[in-house]
């Protein structure tokens, strides 16, 4: 029994249509937030703490005042009137203000970078300038930002609902029975996304109704819970707020909760009675927009010497910040990848002086993959087993924690139809074994893997009697394709062609979407275009004449058939339909509920193959080839989708070999908030990379047979790199990035 039946997807579907704002973004017209050609705007810059902790004894804003072209100086003593809502983190997302510090407003510092105070000018470089002139006076207290120093004797509440210890059996009893253990420590460093587009926000007040009216331009992959945040904050309807976001460039997650920027353009437009933009600069972000958290991890496996794996225990602590919880779950897929009669996962968290930690792509998977991959790649080592093989004796019958059987679970397929094509089987398995003159050469290989998700969202369709199909939805472009991928699909149910059918998002006015986390816009979206396009049939069955075709049949046995409505009597042009109506267009409302409690697992699966060269004097790792192969149910276009995984592939370039937010822990401050200093990869770096899937519709899991694909392709990558790197040189890398030092003789 599945869980939706099958949709007959035989149309554009799965074609690799170019994507609709490709045209506008290569010739520079796409407006992106910070371009909003908005009139008698001014510019707000923030004044950060440079202090992890303590108290603003002082501000000294009065040589800033006196500056050209500054308006005014924001303060804990003329901020506007807000209302504290929790961290989004703490509260399910259905708000998404991200720290409980508000800008501008707190005397008390809790991390460098920390917004204290704000200035507003008619120019960025006159608010820069001054921003610099605002003097503060503080009083230290003893600050930890390094994780190794903390405490972390605390349990999250629960990690991605689930609780943050998960017992199967007696996992220390078995580890000390088995034939075979391997039990290492896999620590992390944190990560920042960088987005090329800063985070930005342009606000202003106006009035609608005798009421405030507020609208925010704003770089978000959050807009419905964005507009909802808002409202609590300044205490009005969220009616009263708008909030727009028509292209977004890289977020990551970095821009899924409502950073602190955001609410000092709404403080400063309150303030001037004027539209104010506030961009956050580069070496703000790293102190104001969230990173992905340093963790300390352990990874034991006990196995037997046939390779069957008896005990895997997956524990550690990550950080978050002194004030909001941000609950990193990296042991989460320890509880669903491998079979294992005994289990054993245990997460803690400390707090550090430092701004919350927030989602990086594929939080929890990314980090926990790492290790989780690496020490299978360890145990295949010592079992002298072939990783692939290591994997297929462990393959679970359901998944071990909740007991359900998995919608689809295609990682022995990917395993071996990716190995295949790599040509895992042509290497000499030894360590060290291979070479090109100084290059030592290796291949590795990880699993990779994601869940589903979906978030209620709401879509209308509206059908016009010229043809033309439109998608109106309040989800966001956050640079996948959504508006390609979306048109696709209703195309295909429609049966008429991709270019009659365009999608509008990225402004509250629309119905409500969900946030663009998760790799979830695409079920979720597609979800409620599957919801109207079964109310649009019923409501166009309804416009016909009593004595037509479509008169006296059933809903089931119509179908939309190249702009027609089919049925076994005959069939009726959408067209006549709504002329004979006299309409020019029906629009129907789509849903996608709440996701139940399921009889399934849901999760997508991949398999990573790299093969690299390290140079062992000069310290060097070069990628030199990479395959993916992902079982993510429907690809619903080739070219976006594509491109979606090798994005992933790259990011996990950076996550393995270069990217690392260092910090001065005498000082409590991140030394290399820059992009020459915080390394990311570029074009040199990357190697050619090979996708491949297996596109099997998995109705299960996903009302139109996809389970998005924005994230898993990124789990695997540091994995399969170290293992790499260990099979080139024999050396076992268990910490991220691997620097030049860390394989250099
Ligand atoms: Mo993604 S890290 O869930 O925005």
């Amino acid at each position: 029994m599945t869980n939706y039946t099958s949709l007959d997807l035989q149309g554009p579907v799965g074609k690799p249509l170019v994507r609709v704002s490709g045209r506008e973004k290569v010739t520079g017209t796409a407006t992106f937030t910070a371009e909003w050609p908005i009139e008698n705007m001014l510019h707000v810059v923030a004044v950060p703490s440079t202090i992890p902790h303590g108290t603003v004894r002082e501000i000294d804003s009065s040589d800033a005042e006196k500056m050209s072209g500054v308006r005014l100086v924001i303060t804990p003593e003329n901020v506007p009137k807000f209302t504290r809502v929790q961290s989004g983190s703490e509260t399910n997302f259905a708000t998404t203000v991200a720290s409980s510090l508000f800008p501008a407003a707190e005397k008390e510092v809790f991390h460098a970078g920390q917004y204290m105070a704000a200035v507003v000018a008619e120019s960025f470089t006159a608010a820069r300038d001054a921003a610099l002139q605002v003097k503060l006076k503080y009083e230290t207290k003893p600050h930890v930002t390094d994780i190794d120093q903390a405490q972390a004797d605390e349990r999250p509440e629960k990690l991605m609902g689930a609780p943050a210890v998960i017992t199967i059996g007696d996992a220390e009893q078995a580890l000390q029975e088995s034939e075979v253990v391997v039990d290492h420590e896999y620590p992390l460093i944190g990560n920042h996304h960088n987005p090329i587009e800063m985070h930005a926000a342009i606000a202003h007040w106006t009035t609608q109704n005798n009421k405030p009216f507020l609208t925010v331009y704003e770089t978000s992959q959050s807009l419905s819970a964005a507009q909802t945040s808002y409202a609590k904050v300044f205490g009005i309807d969220p009616k009263q707020v708008r909030v727009i976001c028509k292209y977004v460039g890289g977020a990551f997650g970095s821009k899924g909760l409502m950073w602190p920027h955001a609410l000092l353009a709404c403080f400063a437009a309150k303030l001037t009675d004027q539209p104010c933009k506030c961009v956050v600069t580069r070496s703000q972000l790293y102190g104001g927009t969230g990173h992905r958290t340093p963790i300390r991890q352990r990874v034991a496996i006990g196995a037997n010497k046939d390779g069957k794996i008896h005990s895997i225990i997956h524990d550690g602590y990550a950080s978050t910040a002194i004030k909001d919880t941000y609950s990193e779950a990296f042991t989460m897929v320890t509880r669903m990848m491998y079979h294992t009669d005994h289990l054993r996962l245990d997460q803690k968290q400390c707090r550090l002086n430092s701004q919350m930690p927030t989602f990086m792509r594929a939080p929890a998977e990314t980090p926990g993959m790492f290790a989780l991959e690496s020490a299978i790649d360890e145990l295949a080592q010592e079992l002298k087993i072939d990783p692939i093989e290591l994997r297929r004796r462990n393959e679970p019958e359901k998944d071990i924690h909740s007991g359900k059987p998995f919608s689809s679970r295609l990682l022995l397929q990917c395993l071996d139809a990716g190995a295949k094509r790599f040509g895992w089987n042509d290497r000499d398995r030894a360590p060290r074994s291979q070479s090109e003159g100084n290059w030592l050469i290796g291949q590795g290989v990880a699993a990779a893997t994601y869940p589903y998700f979906t978030f209620p969202t709401k879509v209308r369709v509206t059908v016009h009697a010229d043809g033309r199909v439109r998608i109106d939805c309040c989800s966001q472009e956050i640079g996948t394709g959504t508006r390609t991928a979306q048109s696709q699909l209703l195309a295909d149910m429609l049966d008429v062609p991709a270019s009659r059918v365009s999608m509008e998002l990225g402004d509250t006015l629309l119905p409500k979407g969900g946030i663009s986390g998760g790799s979830a816009t695409t079920a979720s979206v597609g979800g409620a275009i599957r919801d109207a396009v079964e109310k649009l049939k019923s409501r166009l069955m309804g416009l016909a004449p009593s004595d037509s075709a479509l008169s006296g049949v059933k809903v089931e046995e119509v179908r939309f058939e190249n702009g027609t409505l089919v049925s076994p009597k005959g069939s009726i042009a959408i067209e006549d339909l709504l002329s004979d109506a006299m309409k020019e267009s029906v629009s129907v409302m789509g849903e996608l509920k709440a996701s139940k409690d399921s009889a399934f697992s849901k999760h997508s699966f991949g398999a990573t193959f790299v093969e690299v060269a390290v140079d062992e004097e000069l310290g060097l790792v070069r990628m030199r080839r990479m395959l993916g192969c992902y079982s993510c149910g429907t690809i619903l276009n080739k070219k976006t989708g594509r491109s979606q995984f090798i994005g992933g592939m790259i990011m996990g370039i950076g996550h393995a070999l270069q990217e690392a937010t260092h910090w001065d822990h005498r000082l409590g401050r991140i030394t290399n908030d820059n992009l020459a200093e915080y390394h990311i990869p570029v074009n040199a770096d990357i190697p050619e990379i090979d996708i491949m899937w297996i596109d099997t519709a998995d109705y299960d899991a996903s009302p139109i047979g996809a389970k998005g694909i924005g994230e898993i392709s990124i789990t695997g990558v540091a994995a399969a790199v170290a293992n790499a790197v260990h099979h080139a040189t024999g050396k076992r890398i268990r910490s991220l990035p691997i620097t030049p030092e860390k394989v250099m003789v």
